[in-house]
């Protein structure tokens, strides 16, 4: 007997309980899973109703003559007034007719005995339908009567209520056992109390998509852990993720550093799966908000062994009563150590920035999360840069407020600084120069380095920190010697090229500030020069236009329009930026009168072709053509930044930003399409046109070689036009080793099953490379129209995933410089002058016409 009076080593489910010191102030408490004991009561205190039960059963008990309720000595130790489980179990079948079997009477001690109204003497054991002795508390504590039989009055009173709560006492068995099995070790579980547990299971809500097969193995390993003080912290923001939680009963507080409570969960929901999916630290303090709560427990082993691959695939985060975050559980990629993690599928914007900081800039993830590199892409689809640097100046700043700090607390909070250090890093590694175009973000960098310097906890972030600033001071420097660089639109459908600035004009970024020239036009035909900011509206540009060119009218009246060579007009909206980039080839702009849009008439200079350098191509070698055409659109793609293609896609006057770089990059590809028809359609001479078809041909094989498929499709495109493949006499005369090739490019860019030729093969290359633009935006365009940017109330993530993908393609392709080799130079000069400006038609109906005349349509 003496091990059994040994001292109790296990705890049970509950503790002094925690309190929380305030409720945004976060503490950290060191976790120890808990290792609820069965033979312990799960309340403080028994409850009024089972008190006064325990009181009338005793009474009763020791009123009976043959009462099993005696003075027993264990290991020479009297113990008073305690009686065997099996004699227990008896005396209460006995007692009333309502209890049919010894199961029955053992749960309704076992409901005495998980309040402490009961005890086994040596609190090593719950209820148990054998010899072990169990007494009641009355006598434990010494304050039940002194020996000998009650007097009848309390007689009376405890049979009266054990007639009325007997039944109480009754069906409170069943879940007492339960709760005794769920406090049991695995092993200590019998097949039958397995049995028990998954009928059990099998009713809870949080676990109902789970197969049978899952249940009956959360049977063995799933705990029960009550929890009697309100204001216990069951786990602190921050900490490691060691379980999962149901709430049986009551209610706990989700509390968000900073934020305060965000949300209360209740009954039947769960919590804390997060952490363990996302290996992360836990996202929100839990708090119990009422005494005397109950939850199940699956430990992360178990979670991990049995829930993980399976667990419900939609995670839904509400505070305050709304949804702030959606996650989807996905496949991790290969190498990670386990198979699942959540990923957003929509969220608030300052709830997916938190996430992201506290999931993925702990110190322990390197490289770049794709949900960091998305959100940084673009998050100025839904959250400004000046909503975004607010944000991480409150984050970064968390400790404002906070009063004397424990080492623990300043953990925490040093963690919080060295997030936002690592975001900033990130950020500028993710869009470069466009992190500090808003005076805001080098503001708040600066504060951040004069932090990082002063506090010697942030010793490790002064590289990183340091690295931003110098790239920073990089971007400035450069900023300021490029400042006042002035482009032009040549008025007569030349390339828009630099008028003024940069003495090395390889890639020159066109910026927000740089002016350009262009001429504006109006009904007669008369024009006006202007020379503007890129970023100018189409509103002051109309309004500067109808006053120089004394149109006398209303801005009201009046608007902004390109006249495109073949007569269309496109009117622009007012708050439409960088105007003159975004003219067609040959198209011009015009101001006028709303009402008489119709009258307007392109120029005639539009019919003819653009100017360009008069040159008998003949000469040129296409191999050193196809080279500097390379250069030349590299450094063009290289101008052009991401965020351009998401202005292009949403419209640059959602956010009053210029996509002059890709403007011009697209202009290109038009420019060389139409080149290559203009060139041969201007061509009278047969065997001349032969031999153009022949050198576009290989000019296409040598793009192709460098990898520019911007020139590729473009040059295929144009020898596919209606006004080239109708020249049958040409074609004819094409030999058919070149015939073939050109059908290959043609299934190369054959636009059937989503352009699937063109995406295999590029996927098949190495950077650098030069992508077909077109198709990038179509894909932007697919994503923006076929998804909606809020799903009730909250941002669209998967679009914005999609999109970010797209716009990684391009990053991709510029990840590596271009190094071609070059051919041996013959007329460099010369071939570059050319290929920088081509003379272009970009009139079908004209060149149609040239066509025809060249070659006259056959009769039949
Ligand atoms: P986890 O991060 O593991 O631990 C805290 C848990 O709180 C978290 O998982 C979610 O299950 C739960 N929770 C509920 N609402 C929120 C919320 N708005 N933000 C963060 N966590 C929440």
């Amino acid at each position: 007997m003496n091990d059994i009076i040994t001292n109790c080593k296990l705890k049970n489910g509950f503790g002094p309980g925690v309190q929380p010191a305030a409720a945004a102030s976060p503490t950290k408490r060191p976790l120890s899973p808990d290792h609820p004991n069965p033979a312990l009561p799960i309340t403080e205190t028994p409850s009024p109703a089972m008190n006064r039960m325990g009181w009338a059963l005793r009474t009763l008990l020791v009123a009976d003559n043959s009462s099993c309720l005696k003075d027993r000595k264990v290991s020479g130790k009297l113990i008073r007034k305690c009686a065997p489980g099996t004699e227990l179990v008896d005396w209460l079948v006995n007692l009333s007719p309502i209890v049919h079997t010894r199961a029955q009477a053992a749960g309704m001690w076992q409901a005495l005995l998980e309040e402490g109204v009961l005890t086994h003497v040596n609190k090593e054991q719950p209820f148990k339908d054998k010899c072990f002795l169990y007494r009641f508390r009355l006598d434990e504590e010494g304050g039940a009567p002194a020996a000998g039989i009650p007097v009848a009055e309390d007689l009376n009173t405890a049979n009266e209520y054990i007639r009325e709560a007997l039944s109480t006492l009754f069906q409170r068995g069943p879940d007492a056992t339960l709760r005794m099995i769920l406090r049991k070790p695995s092993h200590e579980r019998t097949p039958e109390e397995l049995e028990l547990v998954f009928e059990e299971l099998v009713h809870i809500a949080a676990l109902s998509h789970l197969s049978t097969s899952i249940k009956r193995e959360l049977s063995s390993i799933i705990v029960f852990e009550a929890h009697t003080q309100a204001g216990t912290i069951l786990f602190n923001q921050g900490d490691e993720g060691r379980s999962w939680y149901i709430l049986l009963k009551g209610s706990v507080d989700v509390v968000i550093h900073g934020k305060g409570t965000v949300a209360t969960l209740k009954t039947g929901d769960d919590f804390g799966k997060l952490a363990l999916i996302n290996d992360a630290p836990r996202a929100a303090t839990i708090v119990l908000k009422e005494n005397n709560c109950h939850l199940l427990r699956v430990d992360k082993e178990h979670f991990n062994r049995i829930l993980r691959d399976v667990e419900a695939n939609t995670l839904r985060l509400q505070e305050h009563g709304k949804d702030v975050l959606v996650l989807e559980r996905v496949a991790k990629q290969r190498g990670q150590h386990s198979a699942f993690k959540y990923t957003v599928m929509s969220g608030t914007p300052a709830k997916m920035l938190e996430h992201l900081l506290e999931t993925r800039l702990g110190q322990t993830v390197s490289g770049m999360d794709p949900f960091l590199d998305d959100f940084l892409l673009t998050h100025i689809v839904f959250m400004p840069v000046v909503q975004l640097v607010d944000e991480l100046a409150n984050y970064f700043h968390c400790d404002a407020h906070a009063e004397a700090q424990t080492p623990e607390d300043r953990e925490y909070i040093i963690n919080f600084k060295k997030r936002v250090i690592h975001f900033m890093q990130k950020w500028v590694m993710a869009v470069r120069h466009a992190a500090f175009e808003e005076p805001s973000v080098c503001d708040f960098i600066e504060d951040l380095a004069a932090e990082v310097e002063a506090d010697p906890d942030l010793n490790e972030e002064t590289s990183i920190i340091h690295n931003v600033l110098t790239q920073m001071a990089r971007y400035q420097e450069d900023r300021n010697q490029n400042a006042g660089q002035k482009w032009k639109l040549p008025p007569n459908g030349q390339p828009i090229c630099l008028f003024s600035g940069n003495a090395t004009p390889s890639k020159t970024v066109i910026r927000p500030d740089d002016d350009i020239i262009f001429r504006v036009y109006c009904a007669d035909h008369t024009y006006c020069t202007l020379r503007f900011p890129m970023h100018t509206t189409a509103e002051l540009i109309k309004a500067c236009a109808a006053d120089k060119l004394q149109l006398n009218r209303g801005p009201e009246d009046l608007c902004l329009v390109e006249v495109r060579s073949n007569g269309e007009r496109a009117v622009f909206k007012d708050n439409d930026v960088s105007i003159p980039t975004g003219l067609s080839l040959n198209g011009r702009l015009f101001v006028s009168v709303k009402d008489h849009l119709d009258a307007l008439t392109p120029l005639q200079e539009q019919e003819c072709p653009t100017e360009g350098v008069d040159i008998d191509l003949e000469v040129l070698s296409t191999k050193e053509l196809a080279y500097h055409i390379t250069l030349f659109e590299w450094d063009l793609f290289w101008a052009v930044h991401e965020y351009e293609l998401l202005y292009h896609t949403f419209g640059r006057h959602h956010f009053g930003k210029i996509t002059a770089n890709l403007d011009v990059f697209l202009r290109r590809f038009n420019e060389v399409q139409y080149w290559i028809v203009t060139e041969l359609v201007s061509t009278p001479s047969l065997s001349k046109r032969v031999g153009l078809v022949r050198k576009f041909i290989k000019l296409a094989a040598y793009c192709k070689e460098y990898q520019n498929l911007n020139a590729f499709f473009a040059i295929v495109m144009g020898l596919s036009n209606m006004a080239v493949t109708r020249l049958q006499q040409t074609w004819e005369k094409i030999p058919s080793k070149f015939r073939k090739i050109f059908q290959e490019f043609e299934a190369l860019i054959d636009p059937s099953r989503n352009h699937r030729a063109y995406r295999v093969f590029v996927g098949k290359l190495q950077p650098p490379l030069v992508p077909f633009m077109p198709l990038l935006l179509k894909d932007m365009t697919f994503a923006h129209e076929g998804n909606k940017t809020s799903l009730d109330g909250l941002v669209n993530f998967e679009k914005m995933h999609m999109m970010a993908q797209t716009m990684r393609t391009i990053r991709f392709c510029r990840s590596r410089s271009l190094g071609l080799e070059p051919p041996s130079p013959k007329s460099e000069g010369e071939v570059r002058s050319y290929i920088s400006s081509f003379r272009v038609i970009d009139n079908q109906r004209i060149l149609t016409a040239l066509s025809q005349k060249i070659e006259p349509t056959r009769k039949v």
